[in-house]
C-alpha cells in the first residue's frame, strides 16, 4: 500500500500537474470491444473508436466502476465525478482533443435500453453537460471539472421492473473551438428521447473520443434478452504476450476499470476474460 503510494507520487511529480498517465492502447482497444459485444455499437453509438479512457467515480457509493459494471439503482443515483485520460499518441497531438489549454468536453449519458431492444423512437438522454474542462489529476486520470450548469440534469437509472438490465452509456465529445450549445434540448430538460446523431451534428462534434457504460436491472427479467459475449483482449491485435503494462500500471492494482485492470492482469496473468452480461432465464 506504502508502494503504491509512493509510487502514485513519483507519477505526477514526473509529468506535468494536469497531464495523467496514458491509457494504453490495449484498455482503449478491451473497451471498444465490449461497446461492441454489448450491442452499444452500432445500435446506440453509430461510431465509437476510442483514444483513451473514461472512468466514473459514484464518490458516495461504489467509487470508480468497471466498464460494463452491473450496479444496482441505488448505487448510481448521484451525479458522478467524471475522468478521463488519453492514450500517450493522443496525449501527444499538438492541439488534439487531450490538449488541457484549449479543449472543453461534453458529457452525455444515455439509456440505451437492453442489447438488442427495438427502439424506433431512439434512448433516453438521463445526463448532459456542456464546458467541461481538465480538472486536477486524481490518480492518474484527470478529473473533469465544469461550473457550467447541466443542460440536462442527471437523473439516475430507472428502468421499468421486468424490462432486463438497461445498458447506461456515457460518452464524452471534444467541444471545437466555436461551440455554441445547441438549441435542443432546453436547458434544464428532464429525461426525454433524444437523437445523438442530431445533437452531436448540431454541436459540430466528431466522434466521442472515449466513452464507458454500466448496466441496472430493476427486478426480475420477464422476457429473454440477448446475450453478449466476452471480451477476450488476448485475441485483440493490441495484445502482446510479452507486453507487460508499461511503467506505473502496476499502481492501478485496485482500481475497478476494467480496462485498467486488463492491464495488469495481462502482466501478470497473460489472460483475462472479461465477462459482461449473462443472463439466464
Ligand atoms: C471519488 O470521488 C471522490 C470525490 O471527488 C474522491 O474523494 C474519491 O477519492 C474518488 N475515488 C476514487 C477511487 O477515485
Ligand atoms: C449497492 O446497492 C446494493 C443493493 O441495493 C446495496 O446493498 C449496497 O449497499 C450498495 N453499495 C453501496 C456501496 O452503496
Ligand atoms: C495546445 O494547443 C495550443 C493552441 O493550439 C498550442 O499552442 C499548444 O502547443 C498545445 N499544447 C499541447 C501540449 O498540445
Ligand atoms: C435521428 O436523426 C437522424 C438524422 O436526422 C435520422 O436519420 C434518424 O432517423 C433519427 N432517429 C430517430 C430514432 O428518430
Ligand atoms: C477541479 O476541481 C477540483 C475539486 O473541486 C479543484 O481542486 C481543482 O482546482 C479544479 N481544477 C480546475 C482546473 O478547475
Ligand atoms: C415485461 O416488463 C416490461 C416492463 O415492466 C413491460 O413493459 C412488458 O410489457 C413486460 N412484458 C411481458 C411479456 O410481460
Amino acid at each position: 500500500m506504502l508502494n503504491t503510494v509512493f509510487l502514485a507520487a513519483l507519477c505526477c511529480l514526473s509529468v506535468s500537474l494536469v497531464r495523467a498517465h496514458p491509457a494504453s492502447p490495449l484498455s482503449v482497444a478491451v473497451v471498444k470491444q465490449q461497446f461492441i459485444n454489448a450491442d452499444i455499437v452500432p445500435d446506440v453509438v453509430p461510431k465509437f473508436d476510442p483514444i483513451g479512457v473514461a472512468v466514473l467515480n459514484y464518490s458516495t457509493t461504489l467509487q470508480r466502476l468497471s466498464n460494463g459494471q452491473d450496479v444496482t439503482q441505488g448505487n448510481v443515483t448521484q451525479e458522478p465525478v467524471v475522468y478521463i485520460h488519453g492514450t500517450a499518441a493522443a496525449e501527444a497531438v499538438a492541439g488534439g482533443p487531450f490538449n488541457v489549454t484549449t479543449i472543453k468536453y461534453t458529457v452525455l449519458a444515455i439509456d440505451g435500453n437492453t442489447a438488442g431492444s427495438s427502439n424506433p423512437n431512439g434512448y433516453n438522454l438521463h445526463y448532459l453537460r456542456n464546458d467541461y474542462v481538465y480538472g486536477q489529476n486524481n490518480d492518474h486520470t484527470v478529473t473533469l471539472n465544469t461550473t457550467t450548469a447541466p443542460v440536462v440534469p442527471y437523473q439516475g437509472p430507472a428502468p421499468p421492473s421486468g424490462s432486463g438490465p438497461h445498458r447506461y452509456i456515457w460518452l464524452v465529445y471534444a467541444q471545437p473551438a466555436n461551440f455554441v450549445a445547441p438549441s435542443t434540448p432546453v436547458q434544464g430538460s428532464g429525461v426525454a428521447l433524444f437523437n445523438l446523431t442530431q445533437y452531436t451534428a448540431a454541436a459540430n462534434f466528431g466522434d466521442p473520443i472515449v466513452g464507458t457504460y454500466f448496466t441496472v436491472q430493476v427486478g426480475p427479467a420477464n422476457a429473454s434478452v440477448a446475450v453478449t459475449s466476452a471480451v477476450d483482449s488476448t485475441t485483440l491485435p493490441q495484445y502482446t504476450p510479452t507486453s507487460t503494462s508499461s511503467g506505473g500500471h502496476a499502481t492501478m492494482t485496485g482500481m475497478s476499470n476494467a480496462g485498467l485492470k486488463s492491464e495488469v492482469s495481462t502482466g501478470a496473468a497473460a489472460i483475462v476474460v472479461f465477462a459482461l452480461l449473462f443472463f439466464t432465464f
